[in-house]
């Protein structure tokens, strides 16, 4: 099945809903059993029956089944948040006295969780550079657990090569995690390119509405048990209205996603010839360092991209933000509506500077008119100027 075809029909079973096309709220804490023999031999290891209502129901299943399945893994598990997804991810594989390679481009609460709860609970947590590619062989010792990776990073836009890190760290036998939400499981299908272990933040592009906060894990076979069972041990549980929800908007993933791209795209090369602009950052264009690999692995690029003004005051670029209207000033992105945010980045590296060499803003782009929001952006570049 082609993928538009595959997120039409992945999850779905309406003959064992009475012809129901969507699988229903199924909500429970309790399952009862018919007899005691069958109670006490319930397998633990069973995550996809209905055992008991933190394990998850039908709802739950039929997102995690289809996007298990878009993204080519073997299993999904869904979790409260998307940082969830990333701690819970992270436990399954480290342990006091291991070594775990952490890409230096990672969402900030990712390096959070590795310096405020692992290092001190004794895992040597070493930040590498994420352009290393093959060269992570080089890091790699023998209380080396995992590779962490997140392409790109969803500040900086910094593309890593995947299968060179895949191919590295797999002849040393070790999982590579990759925080996938830019890349969603519809632009890059991760187990295809060596990713073990793929983490979303849902609340982005599956989810698509802004309205509901998940994580999602995805892995290969080896790896299922081991995620699994560090989700359940959290006690990690999600409703089924989420559930019901995300699956909902991951129906509509592809077609919100090429229109927000072809979106971000027109944005972003009107961006590159204002002459405020120094640089956009964005592995869609062609003038990107990234461009290449993002154009031999992905299949599309999410809206969300970043462009650097020529050197600029914090009142300048304070007027600028402040001038939008069409944008809001939030956290998140991945919804049908444009974001902006200013990324400062440069106080969380620690493996390399990151120097753009001007105030760095980042801008998701949904699903207006991009011509309306070229003119938002417009104004609000004379009101920087004008402001002085
Ligand atoms: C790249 C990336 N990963 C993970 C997360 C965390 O997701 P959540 O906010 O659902 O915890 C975010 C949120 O902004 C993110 O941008």
């Amino acid at each position: 099945m082609k993928k538009d075809t595959l997120l039409a029909h992945a999850g779905r079973a309406p003959e064992k809903y009475q012809g129901m096309v969507n699988t229903p709220v199924f909500r429970t804490s309790t399952v009862i059993f018919p007899d005691l023999e069958s109670y006490e031999t319930r397998t633990p290891d069973d995550y996809k029956s209905v055992r008991y209502g933190r394990h998850g129901t039908p709802t739950t299943f039929a997102l995690e089944e289809a996007v298990a399945k878009m993204e080519g893994g073997h299993q999904a598990v869904a979790v409260p948040s998307g940082l969830a997804a990333i701690t819970a991810a992270l436990s399954a594989f480290v342990k006091t006295g291991d070594h775990l390679l952490v890409s230096d481009s990672v969402y900030a609460p990712t390096r959070h969780f590795c310096d405020a709860r692992l290092k001190p609970n004794g895992i040597d947590v070493e930040y590498y550079d994420p352009l290393i590619g093959a060269a992570i062989k080089d890091l790699i010792r023998p209380s080396t657990r995992a590779v962490f990776c997140e392409a790109p990073g969803s500040l900086t836009f910094e593309m890593q090569d995947i299968p060179a890190i895949a191919a590295a760290a797999h002849a040393r036998g070790l999982p590579v995690l990759a925080d996938n939400t830019w890349g969603t499981p519809y632009f890059f299908r991760s187990f295809e390119h060596g990713v073990d272990v793929s983490i979303h933040a849902a609340t982005k592009y599956i989810v698509g509405h802004s309205d509901v906060m998940m994580g999602i894990i995805v892995t290969s076979e080896q790896y299922w048990l081991p995620v699994r069972r560090a989700v359940a041990d959290f006690g990690f549980s999600v409703s089924p209205e989420d559930c019901y929800l995300a699956l909902r908007g991951f129906r509509t993933i592809g077609v919100r996603m090429k229109q927000q791209m072809a979106n971000a795209i027109r944005i972003a090369q009107w961006l590159q010839s204002r002459p405020e602009v120094l640089r956009v950052i964005y592995p869609a264009l062609e003038s990107d360092p990234g461009h290449t690999i993002w154009k031999r692995d992905f299949t599309g690029a999410a809206s969300l991209f970043g462009f650097v003004l020529k050197p600029a005051s914090d009142g300048a670029v304070s007027d600028f933000v402040n001038a939008l209207e069409l944008f809001g000033i939030g956290s998140s992105w991945g919804g049908y509506e444009s974001l902006v945010q200013v990324a400062r980045i440069d106080k969380y590296r620690t493996a390399t500077r990151w120097n753009p060499g001007g105030p760095t803003l980042r801008l998701h782009i949904g699903l207006e008119d991009p011509e309306d929001l070229i003119a938002d952006l417009e104004q609000a570049f004379a009101r920087m100027k004008q402001a002085g």
